[in-house]
């Protein structure tokens, strides 16, 4: 028998109250698998994301980490149990340094691994005595990626990561996350706008309509057809 993958969620539905904004999810991700979570504005790909933390409502459906369902479990459970979550509101904790940021992200690794951030964002290590409130938009992003990815979780669900970095400090990220998946020991999920980066990251695609997942398969199939494509993501999603 094959272990269970990482994450696989089955017929989820969730959202905000009574009102269901994802319908009937059903994905999963191997083990060092990179997916893919696109689609236009206010389809529900951060609703998805929340779900899975914890943080908007499950109305039916399964999560399950590694084979067990984490469903009723609260976030801080699923945290603890190896879901990491980069939300895309930035999540950083404004009156400490960025160094104090990383140290809470470290959970019980050895302080040692904070160069580990700094490898990643050397931004970050030039400004590591700064209060998090006085970074720049996109030094926030790389902060809050950073802390998150330091506690090493099993499944990373990112959404949005990219947004307000600089073309090269993208091209970095994407690599040094690459690389975490490599060793098959995290998942990433990924949500993103920027299409043709998240398809030179993920071999696989979900894409997400009205709540509903529409597509899903190999991104190289997704890439070479283009009207799929611009049906559901919009003309013009190529750069
Ligand atoms: N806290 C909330 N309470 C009620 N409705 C919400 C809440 N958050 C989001 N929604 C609604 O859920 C729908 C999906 O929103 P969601 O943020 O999941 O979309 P998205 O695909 O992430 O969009 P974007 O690409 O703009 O980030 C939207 O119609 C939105 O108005
Ligand atoms: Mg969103």
């Amino acid at each position: 028998m094959s272990a269970a993958a990482p994450l696989a969620v089955e017929g989820l539905s969730a959202g905000y109250g009574a009102t269901e904004i994802v319908e009937g999810a059903s994905f999963a991700v191997p083990a060092g698998g990179r997916l893919a979570v696109l689609g236009r504005n206010g389809v529900g790909k951060t609703t998805l994301l929340a779900a899975l933390m914890g943080l908007a409502r499950r109305q039916a459906g399964r999560i399950l980490l590694d084979g067990r369902d984490i469903a009723g479990l609260a976030t801080p459970e699923r945290a603890r149990l190896g879901l990491g979550y980069v939300p895309q509101t930035r999540d950083v904790f404004r009156s400490l340094t960025v160094e104090e940021n990383l140290i809470a992200g470290l959970k019980d690794r050895p302080r040692a691994a904070l160069d580990e951030a700094y490898a990643m964002f050397p931004r970050l290590g030039e400004r590591r005595r700064q209060t998090a409130s006085l970074l720049s938009g996109g030094e926030q992003q790389m902060l809050s990626t950073a802390r998150t990815v330091l506690g090493r979780p099993r499944v990373l669900l990112l959404d949005e990561p990219l947004e307000g970095l600089a073309p090269v400090i993208c091209d970095e990220l994407m690599a040094a996350l690459h690389r975490l998946t490599e060793s098959g020991s995290m998942t990433i999920l990924l949500v993103e706008q920027q299409i043709e980066r998240a398809f030179d990251f993920a071999p696989e695609t979900i894409v997400m309509d009205r709540g509903r997942i529409v597509w899903s398969g190999p991104t190289a199939a997704l890439r070479g057809d283009r009207d799929a494509v611009e049906r559901h993501l919009g003309v013009g999603s190529f750069r």
